[in-house]
């Protein structure tokens, strides 16, 4: 405890959440554990209807996690060596590595100033006769712009993955994301806005094809038990996830509703000193993360932390300048908004249960330390 009465304030806080849901999922995990049905149960066909229902695309598939769901998406739209998937550098190092898993390449284009999603104009640049697909990345909650790239991949035949592992829920002209593009990823990474308690995810389609392809593959390449037509994977969503997600499914729009109030909150307040996250009309956010972005952002980090806040950033070396895909040839300078950001944004806390007096002291806070530092 800090003389506030309260100890640091987390980014996130799952315990405090936890207190409020903790019997019904205690009594839907004990209905598992009654049922000794593990994997590929009741539950996870329960929660894959109830969540393309949710999402509003004709099939959902549970699998291990926003990772795979990215993975099994590229196998079944028939990605592979030889070919490229064009996607933003400003993400988690998933996006890339699913497209690497597969045996394609990575293409990046840089990403719109304001919503920091990718940008249309700039994918078109990237094209080439190899091109197969995009991965648009709803980064923060935000949707990105959907009519543009859906009007680039239908000019250029090309297949489009919609990251939305940080974007469950998120509206985009009426549509949620996830349903608009051929296939839509999602994770329950247990601080995800839906969190399992453990690695979990989703694929959300209206393809046939791919539906029973990722069906498939992420059970060993088997429709039949013990007979396998394909080289599969191990990777599916098991029962006590599925029974912490339906649970909390039924509490989703009001977290929403209280991450996206809390938010305005944050906006109102500190909108004419830093840059706040922009909303187009019909676009939403979901605050996944709400990053502010400034100049000295690192010295606003430190200030926080000193005074009992926890911030985030997310993230602070672009995809195209990660070691791990030097062999892409990328360098700095290549992607110079993807670069600048990372520099400069820094995610504040956010979380259905915090509290408008803890968020008022994170705002003095910050206002505080802009004062000092103008
Ligand atoms: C944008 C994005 N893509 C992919 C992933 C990968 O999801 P997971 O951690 O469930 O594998 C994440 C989450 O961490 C993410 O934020």
């Amino acid at each position: 405890m800090t003389h506030r009465g309260w100890s640091q304030i987390p980014m996130v806080d799952l315990k405090e959440e936890l207190s409020l849901i903790q019997a019904p999922i205690q009594e839907a995990i004990n209905d598992v554990i009654a049922s000794s049905d593990y994997i590929l149960g009741e539950k996870g066909a329960q929660l894959e209807k109830s969540l393309a229902q949710y999402i509003g695309s004709n099939f959902g598939i549970g699998v291990a996690s926003g990772t795979d769901a990215l993975t099994l998406s590229l196998n079944a739209l028939g990605i592979g060596p030889g070919d490229e998937v064009i996607t933003t550098p400003f993400t988690f190092f998933a996006t890339a590595e699913a497209i690497v898993h597969v045996g394609a390449k990575p293409v990046f284009a840089d990403i719109e100033e304001k919503t920091y999603n990718i940008d249309p104009a700039e994918v078109k640049k990237m094209i080439t006769q190899n091109t197969k697909a995009i991965i648009v990345v709803h980064l923060y909650g935000k949707a990105a712009n959907m009519d543009q790239i859906m009007r680039v991949a239908n000019d250029h035949g090309l297949r489009v993955i919609e990251d939305a592992c940080q974007a469950i829920g998120t509206e985009y002209d009426g549509k949620r994301v996830g349903a608009i593009g051929d296939v839509g990823c999602f994770s329950f990474f247990p601080s995800k806005n839906l969190g399992a308690f453990g690695d979990a995810g989703l694929v959300t389609t209206n393809n046939r094809e791919v539906y029973e392809s990722i069906n498939q593959f992420r059970n060993h390449g088997s429709k039949e038990k013990y007979y396998h037509s394909a080289i599969g994977m191990n990777s599916r969503l098991d029962e006590i996830q599925a029974a912490v997600l339906l649970v909390k499914l039924r509490y989703l729009d009001i977290f929403l509703h209280n991450r996206k109030e809390i938010a305005r909150r944050y906006t109102e307040t500190l909108q004419d000193l830093v840059k706040t996250p922009e909303v187009a009309t019909g676009r939403e956010h979901t605050f996944h993360q709400y990053c502010i972005e400034l100049e000295q952002r690192n010295e606003l980090a430190s200030t926080l932390q000193q005074n009992g806040i926890d911030s985030a950033v997310y993230y602070p070396l672009p995809l195209h300048l990660q070691p791990a895909l030097d062999y892409l040839g990328y360098k700095k300078g290549d992607f110079p908004l993807a670069e600048r950001l990372s520099e400069r944004v820094l995610a504040l806390p956010i979380f259905p249960m915090l509290s408008f007096q803890k968020q008022d002291y994170i705002i003095t806070t910050i206002k505080d330390f802009l004062a000092d530092n103008e």
